[in-house]
């Protein structure tokens, strides 16, 4: 099994999920998912978090692979979502004597999934733990990446960071566990993916926590999804810098729906007219056939959207509504857009997708526009698209 020694004393014993179709009940995993854990050796040994509780069984295999008959004598929880909390059970059913460290709103949802309120116990920001031979663990906290009672752990000996769900991607380890082991570029637009879909509302708070740890030296970045992260720190955590501020590179994603073509041909007119104008990333999307959680990955990774659907039961076609309520549901912001709608009799598209970018902090370039039938108004989509490539490109 992979286990792995990170640095002296400090192990990965991660899981890879190469079987769940959505994560969270939402977001396909082509490339599967891991649920990284990591043990700690000082003269006592702490457990960081848990794995899913399907994986329970794999996991106590592994973790017993590595310490033999020994006991684990702390699990540190730093996130409490179920897919790092769901083996709690069972770890605790094997080691009944360790004590399970979090914060007080860890021992409420400790309580609340696990029914376990015996020998947790709440520290506070800042606190320490010596496990001895030179191993201190700091707890720092984090809250709202990604839920309320998360908290992140730093070995301040060896400059390792157990960060949770921050800085994590999709994408199971493929053989290697630490980010000079394999190559990276196929994470990458699986943390843009991550990000955008699971995290993004939280970008503030995302913020904060990097700020917090702004004057530490961090060696390794020990995530709860996806590589170890050592030699591209600095990458990783830009780039997450950077979508916490919605903070876009110069290109297009035009996100349509079409029953018939007809608006499938305004997209692919604009799409040309961009090009056109110089703009060099355009992404178009079908929302009828692309997932969502791509579109909204390229969304986050570029500056400029341009939306359009026909209008259905007078109202929003439905999977235009569905983008439109995501992204309304992340607060994006810092994008510039535009907007178009179609329709036979009574279009009216544009104006209910105006209801839902009014929500969003974001820059309109050019007035949104409804097609009747299949009359594409070119005079307009030359507008739409001449303004924006002035923007994402300047
Ligand atoms: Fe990977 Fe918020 O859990």
């Amino acid at each position: 099994m992979n286990i792995y020694e990170i640095c002296k004393g400090i192990y990965y014993v991660g899981i890879n999920d190469r079987t769940t179709h959505r994560f969270e009940g939402l977001w396909p995993l082509p490339l599967g998912v891991s649920y990284n854990s990591y043990i700690v050796k000082g003269e006592k040994v702490a457990l960081i978090d848990t794995v899913h509780a399907a994986q329970s069984s794999k996991f106590l295999t592994k973790i017993e692979e590595l310490i033999g008959d020994a006991a684990i004598d702390y699990l540190i929880i730093n996130h409490m979502e179920p897919d790092h909390s769901g083996s709690i059970q069972a770890i605790k059913a094997k080691y009944p004597n360790m004590q399970i460290i979090g914060n007080s709103k860890t021992a409420a949802m400790i309580k609340g999934y696990y029914g376990i309120s015996d020998n947790v116990v709440s520290i506070a920001d800042g606190d320490t733990l010596d496990l001895g031979d030179g191993k201190t663990l700091k707890f720092v906290f984090t809250p709202m990446v990604h839920w309320p009672e998360t908290m992140m752990t730093y070995v301040e000996q060896d400059g390792v960071l157990f960060s949770g769900d921050a800085f994590g991607c999709f994408g199971a380890l493929n053989g290697g566990i630490i980010d000079t082991q394999c190559n990276v570029e196929q994470y990458f637009p699986e943390m843009y993916r991550y990000y955008s879909n699971i995290v993004a509302k939280y970008g503030m708070f995302v913020q904060k926590a990097i700020a917090k740890f702004n004057d530490v030296t961090i060696k390794y970045v020990c995530s709860t999804h996806g590589p170890v992260w050592h030699d591209e720190i600095p990458r990783v955590v830009g780039l997450y810098d950077r979508m916490a501020r919605f903070e876009g590179e110069p290109g297009v994603v035009i996100a349509y729906a079409s029953m018939y073509g007809n608006t499938e041909e305004l997209a692919e007119n604009i799409a040309a007219q961009l090009s056109q104008n110089g703009v060099r990333n355009i992404k178009v999307y079908n929302l009828s056939k692309t997932h969502l959680s791509f579109v909204l990955a390229d969304i986050m990774r570029y500056n400029g959207l341009i939306i359009g659907g026909p209008t259905y039961n007078n109202g929003i076609f439905p999977e235009v509504e569905k983008l439109l309520s995501a992204l309304k549901g992340r607060e994006f912001k810092n994008r510039y857009v535009g907007y178009f709608g179609s329709g036979t009799w009574a279009p009216v598209s544009s104006k209910n997708i105006k209801t839902y970018i009014d929500c969003l902090k974001v820059e309109t370039v050019a007035d949104p526009f409804d097609m009747k039938c299949a009359e594409t108004p070119t005079e307009q989509c030359q507008k739409l698209a001449a303004a924006m490539a002035a923007k994402v490109n300047s």
